[in-house]
């Protein structure tokens, strides 16, 4: 059933969110918040001052760079994990990551489809499958009872994102990971100075991920960061994002199949100086999302979004579910109606689940078993998202439930097992098997 659309009934919810008896800006009333978004100031004499040491240094690369050593300081005092790779990006780092697991051909690695493709394109790369799991419906992070119902025998890892910086249930995504002997990795390219039960995030799988892309908490324009504390896995990033090259050992060249993924000294330098920033960042940001939470919890057809109040969400941004039926007007017109009023809102966050990019599609297997009013589904069709930049990117697309079918179909035709690629390419050399 179609959710009722809102004619100048607009006035139902004007009633609720923006007071009593107030016109809403949709319908000609004046906007609820007149003053323009300060600008932010994101970086200053602290990256000013790295910047200038720069100068002085004979060269730029990273191996036994004094930015690039700086910055792995910096990070272990925001997560302290033995081996740590800085490199180009959070797509990088997570590939990193898959190849030091030894994830390869015809390997499964599950995951959510809500999330950025950068979580993704590094299994990809490996040419493992992505298995996509439903997630919780008020957190949007994995279900682990789904994940393990999408365990198989090809099943070698679980990467858990902690999307918008909401922490993931990692005491079930870890006993999971332990009961099938299988690698976890945390994505946590949303969320710097996000905390597990008082612990930051990355410190519970055996791989953290990290992204320093413009947008997110802490950024040197494009970076990312790999880490971990596990005796097989953490001595091998170095090499995974450095061309197989492994610089500690005695005359080994090109010793992996790996590409070249290494960041540079002057983005190692306004990274490290960005990390100092990491903690009032993540305190703040928690502060005015859980005031976020207070202030429309109890609104009508509104439900906020859930942190258990033992973590910290960084927010990187904010998302929360409209039930139509209890606002009286659909996810469009209320988002509509939020921007009007001078709020950056957008329907939705990403245009279409992962299984619905096409580039991905072919070589995914999807959520086969699941049918319309699966929580991902209901997902694209009630959340909002506010709080990040470009609304422009944010648009609604109804799409996503089509294509879903069609996925659907094609799985059980059996034609999106993405095996026949894997098979033509299943001989390219590989490091090995993790089990
Ligand atoms: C959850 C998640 N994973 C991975 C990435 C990829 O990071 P990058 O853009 O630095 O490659 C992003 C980027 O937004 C992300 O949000």
């Amino acid at each position: 059933m179609p959710p009722p659309q809102a004619p100048s009934s607009s006035a139902r919810f004007a009633s609720g969110a923006f007071g009593a008896g107030s016109q809403l800006a949709l319908d000609g009333g004046p906007k609820t918040v007149r003053e323009s978004m300060p600008r932010l100031v994101r970086w200053g004499e602290p990256e000013g001052q790295r910047l200038n040491a720069l100068i002085e240094q004979d060269s730029l690369f990273y191996w036994k760079g004094p930015q690039t050593a700086l910055l792995i300081e910096q990070f272990r005092k925001v997560c302290p994990l033995l081996h740590v790779m800085s490199c180009s990006s959070g797509t990088a780092a997570i590939h990193i990551a898959v190849a030091a697991a030894g994830i390869g051909p015809g390997d499964e690695v599950i995951t959510t489809p809500i999330t950025d493709i950068g979580t993704v394109i590094g299994v990809l790369y490996q040419q493992a499958v992505p298995v996509f799991a439903d997630l919780e419906p008020d957190t949007y992070n994995l279900d682990p009872a789904d994940v393990e119902r999408r365990i198989t025998a090809r099943t070698r890892a679980i990467i858990a994102v902690h999307l918008a910086g909401n922490p993931c249930d990692m005491r079930a995504l870890t006993s999971l990971a332990q009961k099938h002997r299988l690698v976890l990795i945390e994505d946590c390219a949303q969320a710097w100075g996000a905390r597990y039960r008082g612990k930051p995030v990355g410190k519970f799988g055996d791989i953290a991920c990290f992204s320093l892309q413009n947008s997110k908490q802490v950024t040197c324009g494009d970076g990312g960061v790999v880490a971990s504390s596990h005796g097989q896995y953490g001595p091998l990033l170095q090499r995974y994002g450095d061309k197989g090259f492994d610089r500690l050992a005695a005359g080994g060249l090109f010793d992996a199949f790996a590409t070249n993924y290494r960041m540079s000294e002057p983005q190692a330098a306004v990274a490290a100086a960005q990390l100092a920033r990491v903690e009032p960042i993540a305190a703040k940001r928690a502060v005015l999302g859980n005031l976020l939470t207070e202030k429309i919890a109890g609104g009508p057809g509104i439900e906020p979004h859930r942190v258990h109040h033992e973590d910290r969400s960084t927010y990187w941004f904010y998302m929360f579910r409209v039930r139509p039926g209890a606002l009286g007007c659909d996810r469009t017109r209320f988002v509509e109606a939020i921007a009007a009023e001078g709020v950056a809102a957008a329907a939705g966050y990403i245009p279409v689940p992962l299984y619905g990019v096409p580039q991905a599609r072919f070589l995914c297997r999807t959520m086969a078993s699941k049918g319309p009013g699966a929580y991902v589904d209901g997902l694209h069709e009630s959340v909002v998202s506010q709080g990040r930049g470009d609304p422009g990117n944010w648009c609604a697309r109804r799409r996503a439930r089509g294509d879903e079918r069609r996925v659907h179909r094609r799985c059980r035709r059996g034609d999106l097992q993405g095996r026949a690629p894997l098979r033509r390419l299943g001989s390219l050399p590989f490091h090995g098997r993790s089990k």
